[in-house]
């Protein structure tokens, strides 16, 4: 079961020098745009379109909740600076956040952690909030230098960074390995390291940064492993990259929210539900395979449920009876609620969407219209 956690969750998508057209980035922010809106104050998310994409799809990016963050910032004020962006310009540009440090500015592009350090002070300096991101190359992990490498590259950043402006920096983690090469940390490797630069920043800066400051994972996050990531408790969200130009960056986003407090479902109370309510969702065990209901041409029965319940599920459509195996988990979303001779009943006919879940759930029951994706906590009444 999650735990709830201390921090505000935080997730970004690094766009990188991608997509090629304007189109192809306005056809992804469509995109997410079809998955349902999460809720601010719960998650902060922001992504990272390369710069004259990001000035053309800041304003329908934000109307989605989505913070417009740019990818670099200049370490140098305006002036005869050639291809460089100031942390003043951006903020002028209405952007509220820079990423600084990326693996590949300072592999690529030979930024030092000095550099790193002076584009921080800068950002700061212009109100901007700032992703500083560190990580160590394979052959620093294999040497037993992850730690050591972490310390040295935030070591600037904490000499320029005044303790009051802590609460506006973010760190992303990302080990260079798993930067878009599909070799995830594994999250025993992320929480580890994550909690060493917590304790870091812990002796370096005070307890109560290091206690307040988020720190993202980042290296091949994908919809399919950052559930298992995120229930450590050092990590407080993701820097994505390859998975951020796809629409399921959202499953990412809505799989780091806190985990909903859902009352422990009493089936006496469900009982008292309006019979025909509708707008159901259930994520349940099957325990009684689907067969043709007695006696009604055409409409198939399957049970779900557990100890605390157990509940019909009746449909028309055979090909579901394929999904209703004993053991199955089975996630059943926007439901009616009927009565039938006290025996509750969920009709799966017409609007409801009937699949086997990604994961296993408790059996729980919730009025809510969508939650594909949102995590419980089941609290006992
Ligand atoms: P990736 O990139 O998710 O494609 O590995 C992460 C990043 O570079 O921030």
């Amino acid at each position: 079961m999650a735990t709830s956690r201390p921090r505000k969750p935080i997730v970004g998508g690094n766009w990188k020098c991608n997509p090629k057209t304007l189109e192809e980035a306005q056809k992804l922010l469509g995109e997410w745009k079809n998955y349902p809106s999460f809720d601010k104050r719960k998650i902060d998310v922001f992504a990272c379109p390369m710069m004259p994409h990001l000035m053309k799809v800041k304003a329908p990016m934000e109307k989605l909740g989505v913070s417009a963050c740019a990818q670099n910032c200049s370490k140098t004020d305006e002036g005869a600076f050639t291809g460089e962006v100031s942390a003043s310009q951006l903020r002028d540009s209405r952007v509220g956040w820079t990423l600084v440090g990326h693996s590949e500015r300072r592999t690529k592009y030979g930024e030092t952690d000095e550099d790193v350090a002076e584009k921080t002070a800068k950002a700061l300096a212009a109100g901007l909030k700032v992703v500083v991101a560190i990580g160590e190359l394979l052959d620093e992990r294999e040497a037993g230098k992850t730690n050591e490498v972490n310390e040295r590259m935030l070591k600037p950043v904490i000499d320029k960074v005044k303790k009051e402006d802590w609460s506006k920096i973010v760190i992303a983690y990302e080990p260079v390995w798993a930067i878009g090469t599909g070799k995830v940390a594994t999250p025993e490797q992320a929480e580890e390291t994550q909690a060493a630069i917590r304790a870091f920043l812990a002796k370096a800066v005070s307890e109560e940064v290091a206690e307040k400051v988020r720190i993202q994972y980042g290296g091949s996050v994908t919809p399919e492993n950052c559930a298992e990531l995120i229930k450590k408790p050092n990590i407080d969200g993701f820097l994505v990259g390859g998975a951020s130009l796809k629409g399921t960056f959202m499953d990412i986003v809505r799989k780091s929210l806190p985990p909903i407090r859902l009352k422990k479902p009493k089936f006496s109370k469900i009982q008292d539900l309006d019979p025909v309510s509708k707008g159901f969702n259930v994520y349940a065990k099957c325990t009684k395979a689907a067969k043709e209901a007695d006696g009604v041409d055409g409409v198939y029965e399957a049970q779900v449920g557990d100890e605390t319940g157990l509940v019909t599920v009746s449909f028309r459509n055979k090909d579901l009876c394929d999904l209703c195996k004993e053991g199955a988990s089975l996630r059943i979303q926007n439901t009616a609620v009927r009565m039938v001779k006290g025996h509750i009943r969920l009709n799966v006919d017409k609007w409801a969407a009937f699949k086997v879940a990604d994961e296993e759930h408790t059996f729980s029951v919730s009025e809510k219209n969508d939650v594909s994706a949102t995590e419980y906590e089941l609290v006992e009444t």
